[in-house]
């Protein structure tokens, strides 16, 4: 397995390109279920979580034909089942399940499973669907779904808000019979981008970028060409990157409008962010200080970067509380930050975090994406070396991490292991 070596304590300088979101990008490949024309994705990140959605795909009978950056999906569905090899590598792939009962009536897709930060159930997806009168059924780890008459419209009321769940019955409701509401939809960008994108494909959808859905089905779908938004926890991270190394990047393709209130939570702490028209530059001249963050559905504190927030704090000066609301485990980069010198003390949802002057360098462990992340960006603080094990769970998220740093003055190589 690979691993990442970063000498630290050098200010990062220079550009770095923002991709395309993979939060997008995951469910767009999945709407190209939806028509059997060709569907074009335009600044799509090359990750891995890409190529194992692809690779579903394509045993669903939908070719996926890179060209660059570029996608195109087309095809016929000649299998509707989603595989637990394949599904429990990314459980992105549960996004699937409403397009393929959308378009063939029925789907046989495995549960995706737990992972590290929680045990992720899929019930509002599945209860959506049995409300728009698929028939659900969960048998040997796998839901068996069917819908032999063709969806139907329906109100559904999400308890809480769920992204996934958002995006599948969305899609689900843009070939179903008559209209569907989605209410406490989730507001995420990464919806709105999805909306925008299907409904280029011929959807019938109000209310995009509010907590209220409003889809009218249509017979069909048919192709479109769409490009995919920034990448805003990618940007996020890297605007931790130039905080917490006291340097000055400019974020190419970056969009404030995207970071909600990372942007307000950053300049709290004493990090400048300057929007100039493609771009956003951010530095920190002077010292930072313990801010607070509540993760919290789009436009809140995004959860996946709460980690990388966290690394940030462990340097401030002052404290700091971390509290996160959406996962249930999703501080397993704290015992790793601690053996790299930060005082950070954890009581159930929240982490108390109190600024130290310096980490130092130390061989830690990625247990989940963003938990990787966090470390590489201790790591570039510290002072002496640290390693990075276990890299292949960044690879799922960031695009060429290591020369994206290195182009900026980063001391960081990888390593085959
Ligand atoms: C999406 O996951 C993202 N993944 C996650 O990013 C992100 O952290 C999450 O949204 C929250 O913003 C993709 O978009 C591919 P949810 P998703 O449904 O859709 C619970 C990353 O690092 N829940 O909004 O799975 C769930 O357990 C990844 O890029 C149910 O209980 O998240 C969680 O506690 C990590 N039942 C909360 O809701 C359900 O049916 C929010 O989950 C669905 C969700």
């Amino acid at each position: 397995m690979d691993r990442i070596r970063i000498k630290g304590g050098r200010p990062l300088s220079g550009d770095i390109l923002i991709g395309g979101a993979k939060n997008a990008a995951l469910p767009l490949m999945a709407a190209g279920l939806l028509t059997e024309e060709r569907l074009e994705l335009g600044n799509v990140p090359r990750l891995a979580d890409i190529d194992t959605m692809a690779a579903l795909l394509a045993q669903h009978g939908i070719a996926v034909e890179p060209d660059g950056r570029t996608l195109r999906l087309g095809g016929r569905i000649t299998n509707s089942v989603a595989p637990y090899d394949i599904v429990r590598k990314m459980r992105a792939s549960v996004l699937v399940l409403g397009p393929l009962l959308a378009r063939v009536g029925e789907a046989r897709v495995s549960l995706p499973g737990g992972c590290a930060i929680g045990t992720r159930p899929v019930d509002l997806h599945l209860k959506g669907l049995e409300q728009m009168g698929a028939a659900i059924r969960l048998d040997a780890g796998y839901i068996h779904a069917s819908a032999p008459e063709r969806l139907r419209g329906a109100t559904i009321v999400f308890p809480f808000v769920s992204v996934g769940a958002t995006e599948n019955l969305m899609m689900a409701a843009t070939l179903a019979d008559g209209e569907t509401v989605l209410v406490n939809a989730a507001r995420e960008p990464e919806i709105g981008d999805l909306a925008a994108c299907l409904t280029a494909m011929g959807a019938r959808i109000e209310g995009i970028g509010t907590d209220r859905l409003t889809i009218q089905g249509v017979d069909r779908l048919h192709g479109a060409r769409h490009a995919i938004l920034p990448d805003r926890i990618e940007t996020g991270t890297y605007a931790c990157a130039a905080a917490i190394t006291g340097g000055s990047v400019r974020l190419v393709g970056a969009r404030l409008e995207y970071l909600g209130a990372v942007a307000r939570v950053l300049r709290d702490a004493g990090v400048e962010i300057e929007e100039q028209p493609d771009a956003l530059v951010v530095r920190r001249l002077n010292g930072l200080h313990g801010t607070d963050a509540m993760t919290e559905p789009y436009p809140g504190f995004p959860t996946d970067m709460q980690a990388q927030f966290m690394a940030l704090m462990a340097v401030a000066e002052g404290a700091a509380m971390v509290t996160e609301t959406i996962f249930e485990n999703r501080f397993m980069h704290v015992p790793e930050l601690n053996r790299m010198g930060a005082r950070i003390n954890v009581h159930g949802a929240s982490a108390i975090v109190r600024g130290v002057a310096g980490l130092s360098g130390a061989p830690v462990m990625a247990t989940d994406l963003r938990a990787s992340v966090s470390l590489v960006l201790a790591g570039l603080a510290a002072r002496g070396e640290t390693v990075v094990n276990r890299v292949y769970h960044l690879d799922r998220g960031y695009e060429s991490v290591e020369r994206k740093l290195a182009a900026c003055g980063a001391d960081i190589t990888r390593e085959a292991g």
